[in-house]
């Protein structure tokens, strides 16, 4: 039995909702088959950068850690903490689905085991590095309890391909972006936390990488009808999703000096840039429609925020979310309508 009353220090973690990070499991004998023989020389090289650990340096608290916190107060220090939570959580969540693929394949795909044993290594540094700089905010996270008590999501090796490439890559530019800007306003940076990003959206990048080249030694996950329906999917769900809680979040980022919807626009379009190099299909982001109809989304998601908190009898709330959920799934749908950029054919061009 889990105890459900926190320590002191402790934090519960926050109620989940289709938004937070989910924690996932697969196909481990699917995994184990796959034939990756068509990319093993990228692999091969790729294994070779995660033996050398170029960050094995990088994850140490230096003295800038070492001083009261308590001067961030009120708004900006819950807007921070919910950031460091749910960057903890999703970190944590490729720690805990990377070192299963690890320990279930260790006999039957001793690269993919090995490859996994490394990206494991790096989430765990990630998330460890997070609920140390939450301790500073006299929280942290009990990992062990939420391993313990959060839902998993069973999804297909293929599904679990797609959407760690993406969360992967998204993540390498949202620690970027704001590594870039805090550069150029460093008046912003009131937590040394951020200086760290660089080094560590390096780890990010290769492990999208890492994924991209697994992705690509699947022929059927890019040059199939099924798969450019699939990769446009993704896209707009990893699309979506950030917008909301991006907009969720625009306290945090005000206090970076961050304007939030431009904070996204950028994540949204480079991650888009990207994944045209692994996905068979990007998304037209300079659709007029595009970014108007992912702000609608996480205009109405806000208000549905609103209602939630609000302390109305559950059923007059579900029927005042009803027109508003309607509405967010129209607008997705539109959004999945708009023509799709190839970038097969683009990849042919280039070449
Ligand atoms: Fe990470
Ligand atoms: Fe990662």
């Amino acid at each position: 039995m889990v105890n459900t009353l926190p320590k002191p220090g402790i934090k519960t973690p926050s109620k989940e909702t289709v938004l937070t990070p989910r924690f996932y499991t697969t196909d481990f004998e699917k995994a184990a088959n796959l034939d990756l023989s068509c990319q093993d020389t990228e692999l091969q090289a790729m294994l070779a950068e995660m033996r050398a650990d170029y960050n094995r340096h990088h994850f140490v608290r230096d003295e800038a850690f070492e001083q009261s916190w308590e001067h961030i107060e009120g708004e900006a220090r819950q807007a921070f903490i919910d950031y460091l939570e749910r960057s903890c959580i999703s970190e944590f969540s490729g720690f805990l689905l990377f070192k299963e693929l690890s320990r279930k394949l260790k006999n039957r795909s001793p690269l993919l085991a090995e490859m996994f044993q490394l990206m494991a290594r790096d989430e765990a540094r990630h998330a460890g590095f997070l609920n140390k700089a939450m301790g500073d905010f006299k929280l942290s996270l009990d990992l062990a309890t939420v391993t313990k008590t959060r839902t998993y999501t069973f999804f297909p090796i293929e599904w679990v391909l797609y959407t760690v490439y993406l969360s992967e890559k998204i993540g390498y530019w949202r620690y970027i972006i704001i590594y870039r800007h805090l550069e150029k306003h460093p008046e912003n940076q009131f937590y040394p936390i951020f200086r760290y990003f660089e080094s560590w959206c390096q780890d990010e990048n290769r492990h999208g990488d890492i994924f991209k080249a697994l992705l690509r030694s699947q022929p059927q996950l890019w040059k199939t009808w099924k798969a450019k329906l699939w990769s446009r999917f993704f896209l707009l769900s990893v699309f979506a999703t950030h917008t909301m809680t991006v907009h969720e979040r625009s306290g945090f980022y005000k206090t970076l000096g961050l304007d939030a919807t431009e904070f996204d626009r950028q994540v949204v379009y480079n991650t888009n840039e990207t994944a045209g190099r692994a996905f068979p299909v990007m998304l037209d982001t300079e659709h007029p429609q595009f970014f108007p109809r992912l702000q609608r989304c996480a205009a109405y998601n806000l208000q549905i925020a609103e209602i939630e908190r609000s302390s109305q009898p559950k059923f007059i709330k579900l029927m005042r979310k009803l027109p508003l959920i309607t509405a967010i799934i129209w607008n997705l749908l539109l959004l999945y309508l708009i023509k799709p950029i190839d970038a097969e054919a683009l990849r042919e061009t280039v070449r």
